[in-house]
């Protein structure tokens, strides 16, 4: 298959190459005055420049190349030698049938699929989640949906803080807490036959909940902030966790395996699901052979009585700090086990490409752990890379927060947004006949919308305000808005198909037509262009355009009521089109559009 503006970038460079010119010059582009042509080409003003010519001329030259070509109706000489093209109805047409008759919608395939991870989310046991974790589940569940749909083998990984001293901290807290439960805590050993590992789950489950590490890590941390004996009790705890000592590993597989279930549940509420649970500790085990290799190829230096690997380069604008492997308290950093895992994932996956979806503000961390991963060979140069963004603000510039200084909880997130999209549904007197059930459905649809499509409206890297209000509104671009559209569109096919009309042969003839069948014939590049920069915004943008062409067209094209049974079946089957393409660009967002509303 092949889009138009593909079609006429062939033509135009072939018209070029005809006249003796670089055939790079042909490059084509959708028009900047759309009253005026469908697609447009600069290059006669660069050749111009080039050949020290007269770029009118060389226009005129190319079009007249062009003449007679099947896809092109009209081609006309704007200003000092824009070509301006104008597709014929025949190349519409022929394109509208192409698009009807894919189940994709148009998505396309890349040429050369690869290996790719997405680690994203990373969310942690016990330590708050912050709107860095929203963003970065928000964002990279839709990155890898798009690499997945587009054709790479694709995996997504939470990354799961499940290590270090945190860790610690929740156990000695725990054990100053539950004093009936230190026989257990105190375990001792490595190893457990499963009737004590049954019996001491059986004594823990029930006393130590969500609700418990919620209280307990703030506090805990707070006092290891200020008692330097406390501290080193976590810290000793910490290590003695690390070393398998067992009553500490039960324990802290219990923390780990009740916050990943609550965690799965939400971000699977919010359309977001993880293929890969890896947790920190998971690469724990490889560290001590990681840290012998790196010696003995000579990059570990001692500095101050730590390990580290120098990665700075002569030709660095700014510091690039070393990274620190083994700390002088001889424990794995954040880094450590960052490189442990790409070393894993090599033997695991070996993956092409690795995308890090992660809060801007750790990008000199990621820097310098890919630049050790490239030194020690556990990647190639450029297969690492940081997706970075900026950070959801509260109506007082500063990060987002649920409430009053508190944490973000994923849960309260989703019912307030449930909340507000109940209410706005109301306003807009929708879905007052749906069954409660389904009303209910519907209005956590809405919610999830308009929480995701605020986030991936904006180029990642921008900051933005967390608005609830604007956000949940049916009017504009939002996430409801284009949930709206869908279901419009649904219940036109639903009413077609209770009167027994069924699409026909696409004919694009009124302008309304032609406009919306140039939005879904820019979806290929649309998408590989968000592919390619990792820019969700641009799938976001597409469909917000194609919701807006689809209500102008219907505005002006009766379809039910048309003129006749073959405009009426032509319309028919661009709405479907329509509607899959919709539906097929909210899905690599994220989202889910209801049956109706
Ligand atoms: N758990 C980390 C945090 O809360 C984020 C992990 C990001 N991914 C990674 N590979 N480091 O900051």
């Amino acid at each position: 298959m092949t889009d138009l503006r593909a079609t006429l970038g062939e033509a135009v460079r072939a018209a070029f190459s005809k006249v003796g010119l670089d055939d790079a010059f042909g490059r084509v582009t959708p028009s900047d005055r759309p009253d005026l042509a469908d697609f447009q080409c600069n290059g006669a003003l660069a050749a111009a420049k080039a050949a020290r010519r007269n770029p009118r001329e060389i226009a005129a030259a190319v079009v007249e190349a062009l003449a007679g070509h099947p896809a092109i109706a009209a081609v006309e000489i704007a200003g000092p030698g824009f070509v301006n093209l104008t597709v014929s109805e025949a190349a519409l047409s022929a394109r509208a049938q192409e698009l009807a008759r894919d189940d994709r919608a148009g998505a396309p395939y890349v040429p050369d699929p690869r290996r790719v991870i997405v680690d994203y989310g990373g969310p942690n046991v016990a330590k708050e989640m912050h709107v860095g974790h929203l963003r970065a589940s928000i964002i990279g569940e839709s990155i890898k949906r798009l690499h997945r749909a587009l054709g790479d083998e694709t995996l997504g990984d939470a990354h799961f803080g499940d290590w270090g001293f945190q860790m610690g901290l929740l156990i000695v807290a725990c054990h100053d807490e539950f004093e009936d439960l230190r026989p257990w805590i105190d375990l001792q050993g490595e190893a457990a036959d499963e009737p004590t590992m049954t019996r001491f789950f059986e004594a823990v489950a029930p006393r130590v909940g969500l609700a418990d590490l919620d209280r307990l890590y703030p506090m805990a941390a707070a006092r290891a902030r200020e008692e330097a004996e406390y501290r080193d009790r976590a810290r000793r705890a910490t290590a003695d966790l690390q070393r398998g000592r067992l009553g500490y590993r039960l324990l802290w597989r219990h923390f780990r395996d009740i916050t990943r279930a609550a965690l799965e549940r939400d971000f699977h509420a919010l359309g977001i699901d993880f293929d890969l649970w890896r947790g920190e500790s998971d690469v724990d085990p490889l560290i001590p052979g990681m840290v012998g290799e790196l010696r003995d190829q000579s990059l570990l230096y001692e500095d101050q009585g730590a390990q580290i690997v120098r990665v700075a380069r002569n030709d660095d604008k700014r510091d690039v700090p070393p990274l620190l492997v083994v700390s002088s308290e001889g424990s794995a950093m954040y880094g450590t086990t960052d490189l442990a895992t790409i070393l894993d994932r090599k033997q695991t996956f070996d993956p092409d490409l690795v995308l890090y979806v992660v809060d801007q503000r750790q990008a000199d961390h990621f820097e310098t752990v890919f630049r050790a991963a490239y030194l020690a060979g556990y990647a190639k140069e450029g297969s690492l890379v940081h997706i970075g963004f900026g950070t959801m603000n509260g109506a007082d510039g500063k990060p987002f927060k649920t409430r009053a200084g508190g944490v973000l909880k994923l849960r309260d997130l989703i019912e307030m947004a449930e909340d507000k999209a109940r209410q706005r549904l109301h306003e807009a007197d929708l879905g007052s006949e749906l069954p409660e059930e389904e009303f209910e459905a519907t209005a956590h649809q809405v919610a999830v919308a308009a929480l995701k499509f605020a986030d991936l409206v904006n180029f990642r890297g921008t900051s933005y305000v967390f608005d609830l209000d604007r956000f949940s509104s049916f009017e504009g671009r939002t996430g409801p808005y284009l949930l709206y559209q869908a279901v419009r569109i649904k219940s036109l096919l639903r009413k077609a198909a209770a009167e027994g009309a069924e699409a026909g042969e696409i004919r694009i003839e009124a302008p309304a037509e032609r406009d919306l069948l140039l939005v879904l014939d820019a979806y290929p590049h649309a998408l590989l262009e968000a592919y390619d920069k990792s820019a969700p915004n641009l799938i976001a943008d597409h469909v917000y355009r194609l919701a807006q062409a689809f209500s102008k067209f219907y505005a002006a094209c009766p379809v039910l009521a048309a003129p006749d049974a073959a405009a009426r079946g032509s319309r028919l089957g661009l709405s479907t089109t329509a509607l899959r393409q919709i539906e097929s660009a909210l899905d690599l967002l994220g989202l889910e559009a209801p049956e109706r509303m």
